[in-house]
């Protein structure tokens, strides 16, 4: 469904990806796991076809979208849905308002329609109680939901979230992860969730890339990551304070 493959990827002359590769089946959710600065986000930005690769290749859903004109583009990502790292939603804007965002961009909905899919979203992430407030009058981790509705609204095959609990506390990271679980086991979205939030990672992972300074070490399920012996992996899991993840001898010897 999602395919990157030998990714080189220079920005500023700097080289940001090198030889990137995964692919995220239909249905499935993968997990982008690094450190800030790994290149996570640069890696949704080329599945978003919002930048272009030196050389390799990204397909999305079957098509070779690598060298996409901007309209084929526009036609791809009206078939995502995205999450953006600050949640960025208009202060100005009502939370219905945010939510419809798409659809009104894009057209085409009697506004009926758009009412009624607007409410759908909301009530998904229990939030459409609160369809006439403003963004200010929430919590963060309400923010995030309406950020996640708004995802939703046009009912994208795709969802993309980067770093979805940044910033939340437990309960609150645990009512976003349950939502990305439900969208794939109620609606079949595939999804792509870049994080370095190892209990996310583990909870809705079928597939996991990890990145480190532009590098994939280490790709494949849940399992196998918990028993690389790639340093970088294991010192990233060693020190998320999941004594229950540890790797290698720490995890043998508890
Ligand atoms: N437009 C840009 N120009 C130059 N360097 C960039 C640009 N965007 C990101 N980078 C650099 O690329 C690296 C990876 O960034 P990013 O993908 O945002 O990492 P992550 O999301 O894993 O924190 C960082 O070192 C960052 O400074
Ligand atoms: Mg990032």
């Amino acid at each position: 469904m999602i395919r990157l493959e030998n990714i080189y990827l220079s920005l500023g002359g700097a080289g940001i990806l090198k030889n990137v590769g995964f692919h995220i089946r239909r249905g499935e959710t993968g997990v982008i796991l690094g450190a800030s600065g790994s290149g996570k986000t640069t890696a949704l930005r080329l599945i978003l076809g919002l930048l272009k690769p030196d050389s390799g290749r990204v397909f999305v859903d079957g098509e070779d979208i690598t060298n996409f004109p901007e309209e084929e583009l526009l036609r791809v990502r009206a078939g995502m849905g995205m999450v953006f790292q600050a949640g960025a939603l208009f202060d100005s804007m009502t939370v219905g308002e945010n939510t419809a965002y798409r659809l009104m961009e894009k057209g085409g909905h009697s506004p009926a329609e758009i009412e009624e899919r607007v409410r759908r979203s909301l009530r998904f992430v229990g939030l459409e109680d609160s369809i006439d407030q403003m963004p200010a009058e929430l919590s963060g981790g309400m923010k995030k939901r309406v950020a996640i509705a708004r995802g939703i609204v046009a009912s994208p095959a795709i969802m993309l979230y980067d770093e979805p609990t940044a910033g939340l506390d437990p309960l609150n990271s645990h009512n976003i992860t349950n939502l990305i679980k439900r969208l794939k086991e109620e609606q079949g979205v595939t999804s792509v969730v870049v994080t370095h939030d190892i209990p996310l990672a583990f909870e809705v992972a079928d597939y996991m890339a990890f990145l480190h300074e532009g590098e994939v070490c280490y790709v494949g399920g849940t399992d196998g990551i918990l028993k690389t012996d790639m340093e970088c992996v294991r010192e990233f899991i060693d020190h998320s304070g999941r004594a229950d993840l540890a790797c290698g001898e720490r995890r043998s010897s508890i």
